[in-house]
């Protein structure tokens, strides 16, 4: 079976206080609980290292939000899977379409990251998605087909093993406006056919492939109900302990 999980990308959000406060209220509401997924919270990396000791007294996994795609060395400003990895730290996301976008991040260099990654035993929970103007054109399934296969495809099996994948579409990112039920298990179902033509059967239907774009607590569970949805990368909901319960209670 594979494995579902809700994680909340908090994005640059939060004084460190606050994200104390945030993660610890659903550290303790999470414990009373009889919880059927896995739960990762991404914090800003500088509150990765708090995030990582709640991490250990809950059942909260911990995750960075980007990593770099160089080992070590005079690359100031960036952290190294191997700095994630000696804290504790077992996932980061690589490729949300805001770094993409805002940071020019290529399909090459988010290779490098997956491949730095998977060389210190983390798991990348690697973001896809196609932008408005690309659906609208009828563009979205050959988008995501082209970012797998420039940014993941050069994995063997027993690497891609370790891959978690987030299809988020732009449009739906902090929009309001979600993908539908239909539209969701649609794309989910396309990406685990690329996966069984890639890597066979037995990758494709262990692979986690998470929902993200406006996902809240009111259709969180309409969109995990779908075969291929195994879950969801919240941004806004996870800024707030109850919405974010509500929708790991999805399950
Ligand atoms: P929202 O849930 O705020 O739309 O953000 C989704 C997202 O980008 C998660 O990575």
């Amino acid at each position: 079976m594979r494995k579902k999980i809700v994680a909340g990308n908090w994005k640059m959000n939060n004084t460190f206080q606050e994200a104390e406060e945030l993660i610890s209220v659903i550290a303790e509401d999470l414990d009373e609980k009889d919880i059927k997924c896995e739960v990762i919270i991404c914090p800003p990396s500088i509150y990765l290292e708090m995030a990582s000791d709640y991490g250990e007294e809950s059942v909260l996994s911990i995750s960075a939000q980007n990593v770099s795609g160089y080992d070590d060395g005079a690359y100031t400003g960036e952290i190294s899977a191997s700095m994630l990895e000696a804290m504790g730290i077992n996932y980061s996301i690589v490729g949300h379409s805001e770094r993409r976008k805002y940071f020019n991040e290529t399909n090459d260099q988010l290779a490098k990251k997956v491949d730095r990654l998977l060389d210190n035993n983390m798991k990348p929970i690697f973001c896809i998605g196609e932008q408005l103007e690309e659906r609208e054109s009828g563009k979205q399934f050959e988008i995501v087909e082209d970012q797998l296969d420039k940014a993941l495809f050069h994995l063997n099996k027993d690497e891609f093993s370790n891959v978690i994948l987030a299809y988020e579409p732009v449009w739906a990112i902090g929009t309001g406006v979600v993908a539908t039920p239909e539209q969701a298990q649609e794309m989910h179902g396309f990406i685990r056919g690329l996966l069984i033509k890639k890597y066979g059967n037995d990758v494709a239907n262990e692979t986690t492939i998470l929902y993200g774009g406006s996902c809240n607590a009111k259709n969180a569970a309409t969109l995990f109900a779908n075969e291929d949805v195994d879950g969801g990368l919240i941004g806004g909901a996870s800024l707030k302990s109850e919405d974010f319960v509500k929708i790991i209670e999805s399950f």
